[in-house]
């Protein structure tokens, strides 16, 4: 039942983490797979790994927050295999770790034009091929911390609970014309979310390091989750397996939210 055998799946953000994750598995499940990002090696480094393994995939670099990039990943993937039913929206940053008197407006609108207007763009442009062939199928990463009030991450927070009421908001008006949309939301996932680029200096980036393992040891199942878990829930949610899903909101997250955090008290 999760096989997507000859099916055309975009993976936004696969060059890394848990988009490549979802990119393998989707492959492997016969997914013909359009792995998209804005880091060119990184990315074609998913596809090297899903051609060498046997897959079909292409590479199409795009920053999902800008209209024309969006638009053109889309037209890609239809033009290269011929059709397009799976639209995983993965590629999101973090916002740092600050509260929100201390955000820059730039820095603000960096992170919702990634996580939250990217999803909007690539949806839009998506949903014309799914309602001509009144079939399609749209997973938007959304996280844990769009479901709490996370520490320090005003901006992040915000796009998370942003995407997951978009998500509930598309079930309802493409549920007849036979499109489904779910959103998985990650818990702590051992991945380089947030600590990517030349911002942090490696000191800080051990730092955060400890802080999420840290943080994910206090959880129920206390670890951290690695993409792969994740990207095996998204494969599910993308199948015929999920057929009567629509609307869900599905964490894959060790149990982080469904307790509060006893910390010490705990023991
Ligand atoms: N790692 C976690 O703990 C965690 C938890 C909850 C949710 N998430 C979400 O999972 C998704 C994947 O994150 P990850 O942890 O794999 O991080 P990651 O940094 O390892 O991978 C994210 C990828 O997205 C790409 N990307 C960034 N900006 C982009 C843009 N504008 N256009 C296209 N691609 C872009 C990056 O180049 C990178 O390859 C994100 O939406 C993130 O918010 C992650």
């Amino acid at each position: 039942m999760t096989r997507i055998d000859h099916k055309t799946a975009i993976v936004t953000g696969a060059g890394n983490g848990i988009g490549r994750a979802m990119a393998l598995a989707f492959a492997s499940a016969g997914a013909n797979v359009v792995v998209s990002d804005v880091l060119v090696d990184d990315g074609e480094r998913t596809v090297r790994e899903i051609t060498e393994a046997g897959g079909h995939a292409l590479f199409v670099a795009a920053d999902v927050s800008d209209a024309q990039q969006a638009e053109n990943l889309i037209s890609s993937a239809v033009d290269h295999f011929g059709s397009l039913d799976i639209l995983a929206n993965n590629a999101g940053i973090g916002g740092g770790r600050l509260r929100l008197h201390e955000v820059e407006p730039d820095d603000f609108d960096r992170v919702i034009n990634v996580n939250l207007r990217g999803t909007y763009l690539c949806s839009k442009y998506a949903l014309p091929h799914f309602l001509a062939q009144r079939d399609g199928r749209i997973l938007n990463t959304a996280s844990t911390y769009g479901l709490i009030g996370a520490p320090n991450a005003p901006a992040y927070c915000a796009s998370k609970g942003a995407i997951i009421n978009l998500t509930r908001q598309l079930a309802v008006d493409y549920g007849h014309d036979g499109v489904r949309v779910n959103a998985i939301c990650p818990g702590y996932i051992d991945t380089h979310l947030g600590r990517r680029g030349p911002q942090l200096t490696p000191e800080e980036f051990e730092a955060a390091t400890a802080i999420r393992e840290k943080a994910a040891g206090m959880q129920p199942l206390g670890r951290q989750g690695q993409p792969e878990e994740v990207a095996n829930v998204a494969l599910f949610l993308v199948s015929d397996a999920a057929s009567f899903m629509t609307g869900s909101i599905v964490t894959v997250d060790g149990g982080c939210v469904t307790t509060f955090n006893y910390g010490e008290a705990s023991n």
